[in-house]
């Protein structure tokens, strides 16, 4: 039995999850739930990437603690994972107990053995915000084109890189303000102490041949230190021994994979040591990202290697995820995340179709909306369930939901069994599009068998029962084995198909057993046809996803710039309101609908989210507070908003409406 240690890139606390990291945490879980199958002891390890300056920045932004944004997010990650069926055996967060001692104890051995050099820098600094500004967040003209409103490391108009020192005009995305050139001592790890076993590492078997042939023009270039501490203010670990430096949230987060294996080692009573030491047989496997080789194929051996532990035995990397053949666009509404395509779709159809598309390389896939429906449809629904669907009622109605006692055909459910290697070893080397083709045929193989029998017709001759029954049972035995195949991709499907079968998990090996003399259960339909309608309403679900979007980017921004003239402030229009009504709107998770009093019977209608701080709507009434009175009327799902209300407070429960004073009347002008 191998001991299997599996990872899945782990996606960054700051945003939701969309359709194109489906695919990767896809991929692990077919693989994952395969060895599994296998009677391998593996275990799937994830949690989210909880520092650095975006998420800190973000935090802020939405005026909580970066604490409870992490926290928000990984229960929506969570939940995003469990609906598509991602079946971790632990999700943690990098932000852990664990994950501080980890890092601490790899950075201290690679500190005690050399690796690591303190050296001072030249970086942007933002004046007013107090803080040295990632590349990202340094904005300014090209060098090159001139282009406006480039990022500090590169420019999305003629593609030129370069360093942010050198763009023109330059400002702070943060504050607006011009940064300033300030030095800065920081931490850096030596790659280069390490050229020669990478070299050999790389070449070990642990890469796919066409990343160990990209890291050839690193080594070409030259293994170079890397920066592995940012100052303060930024979301991390503080590094022992220099305080106001943390490390650099790209250092901790594969140290997560280990911890994440850490917390659930306490759990489980499992040894860590067993999976981390050097020299261990466990087999730990990775996958990740084109985007993110380098720091798993270079800095992650190399930090390992340094303090100690095993180096990984794989690393696989997928390639990027493109939307009827092009680069995903919110504008085109192909910019899907997993919650939206969850609230259309059943995740089993997209697993499949991912399935279908992925091999071993690292070639992009492309998910052509109107081939997924065709797909899926004829292949899941019209071939598999389609088997099961055509003979189990003649099994429950006629015989009592009893199958023969012996296969009608030996030799061909063992040509289906005997598939199971090829089967198998497509799924080993993650080549799950072969997998899928070499099952497909299977599938055509029983339906041409049914279609041969005929069971339609002998049901209705006389003294054919017995072949009847034979044929059938022999029908819903190669479904038996089809959904044993297509278990690590359907999990879904295949539990409820087991349920229907009343059989037990399908381990690989169990696949082989014929059903014979054993009572199922009544049919119910496995899988539902995709209705293209419900991908068009995704598809326009998520445009609307990103049109609110940019304005909250603008308003983000805004927000930003320390200040504005007194001309545009005096553009809104505060007003004192009386809540003349306040009430629950039907539906509405966060919102209530409040009446509001101008004076000399002028009332608005808006809708405030802020249900979870005045959870009995009716004590508002009566009570005066300020709104904004020139707000464009906004169309919701509930009606139109006429308006804000002013209230502070980070959000949820912690909501303070304002009140003015004793004397205030409603209709009077803030000012
Ligand atoms: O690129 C990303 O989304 C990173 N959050 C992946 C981190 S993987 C591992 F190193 F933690
Ligand atoms: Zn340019």
């Amino acid at each position: 039995m191998r001991k299997i240690l599996v990872t899945s890139a782990l996606p960054y606390a700051n945003a939701p999850l969309h359709i194109g990291h489906i695919v990767e945490y896809t991929q692990t879980d077919i693989w994952a739930r395969f060895q599994k199958m296998r009677g391998n002891r593996c275990w799937y390890i994830c949690a989210d990437d909880a520092h650095g300056t975006p998420i800190m920045l973000h935090a802020r932004q939405k005026g909580i603690p970066p604490e409870e944004l992490i926290r928000q997010m990984s229960e929506e990650h969570q939940a995003d994972f469990r609906d598509f069926r991602i079946g971790f055996d632990n999700y943690h967060s990098t932000h852990s107990e664990e994950n501080r001692e980890l890092a601490e104890l790899i950075y201290q051995r690679n500190l005690e053995a050399g690796h690591i050099v303190a050296r001072t820098i030249t970086q942007l600094y933002d004046p007013q915000e107090g803080m040295f500004l990632p590349d990202r967040f340094i904005k300014g003209e090209c060098p090159k084109c001139g282009a406006a409103d480039q990022y500090g490391d590169s420019c999305e108009v003629c593609g030129a890189t370069y360093s942010p020192t050198e763009l023109k005009n330059p400002y702070s995305a943060v504050s607006g303000a011009k940064p300033i050139e300030k030095e800065t001592e920081h931490l850096f790890f030596r790659l280069q102490d390490f050229e020669e076993m990478l070299r050999e590492w790389t070449r070990g078997g642990h890469l796919q041949p066409e990343v160990a042939n990209k890291l050839d023009e690193w080594f070409e270039a030259g293994l170079r230190e890397w920066d592995i501490s940012r100052d303060a203010p930024y979301f991390g670990f503080e590094i022992p021994g220099h305080p106001g430096k943390y490390f650099y949230v790209w250092l901790d987060a594969p140290i997560g994979y280990m911890a994440s294996f850490k917390n659930f080692c306490g759990k489980q009573g499992l040894d860590f040591d067993e999976y981390w030491a050097e020299g261990s047989d466990a087999e730990l496997f990775h996958f990740i990202g084109k985007d993110i080789i380098y720091f798993h194929a270079l800095f992650w051996p190399a930090m390992l290697h340094g303090a100690g532990f095993r180096k990984p035995t794989t690393i696989h990397a997928h390639g990027f995820l493109t939307v009827n053949g092009q680069k995903m666009s919110k504008s085109r509404g192909s910019f899907i995340k997993a919650r939206t395509y969850l609230e259309h779709l059943n995740p089993e159809y997209l697993r499949y179709y991912f399935a279908a598309k992925l091999g071993a390389g690292v070639d992009d896939i492309d998910l052509n909306l109107e081939d997924f429906v065709q797909r899926v449809n004829s292949d899941l629904v019209g071939k598999v369930v389609n088997i099961a669907s055509r003979n189990a009622g003649f099994i429950t109605k006629r015989f009592g939901g009893r199958l023969s006692t012996e296969l009608a055909e030996p030799a061909l459910f063992d040509e289906f069994v005997a598939a199971g290697d090829s089967i198998a070893g497509h799924y080993e080397k993650r080549e799950f599009s072969r997998a899928v083709r070499e099952i497909m045929k299977l599938a055509d193989r029983a339906n041409q068998y049914i279609d041969e029998k005929e069971p339609w017709v002998v049901a209705k001759q006389e003294g054919r029962d017995r072949e009847l029954q034979d044929i059938c049972s022999m029908g819903i035995n190669l479904f038996k084995v089809l959904i044993g195949y297509l278990r690590p991709i359907l999990p879904g499907t295949a539990e409820a198909s087991e349920a229907f079968l009343q059989i037990e998990p399908q381990q690989w090996s169990d696949i082989a057993t014929p059903l014979l003399d054993h009572e199922i259960g009544k049919f119910k339909p496995l899988m539902t046809r995709v209705d293209p309608k419900k991908v068009e309403a995704m598809v326009e679900a998520s445009k609307e996803d990103m049109t609110a979007k940019p304005q909250k980017e603008e308003a983000k921004k805004e927000a930003a710039t320390s200040t504005i003239e007194y001309e545009e402030f005096a553009k809104v229009d505060l007003r004192i309101a009386r809540i003349a009504r306040a009430e629950l709107v039907e539906g509405a998770d966060k919102l209530l609908r409040l009446t509001l009093d101008l004076g000399n019977g002028e009332t608005r209608n808006v809708f405030a989210g802020i249900k979870a701080a005045y959870p009995e709507p009716e004590k508002l009434e009566g009570r005066l507070t300020v709104m904004v009175a020139n707000l464009a009327p906004r169309k919701m799902k509930f009606g139109v908003s006429e308006g804000m209300v002013l209230a502070a407070g980070p959000g949820g429960k912690e909501i303070y409406l304002l009140s003015p004073d004793e004397g205030a009347q409603p209709g009077m002008k803030v000012k």
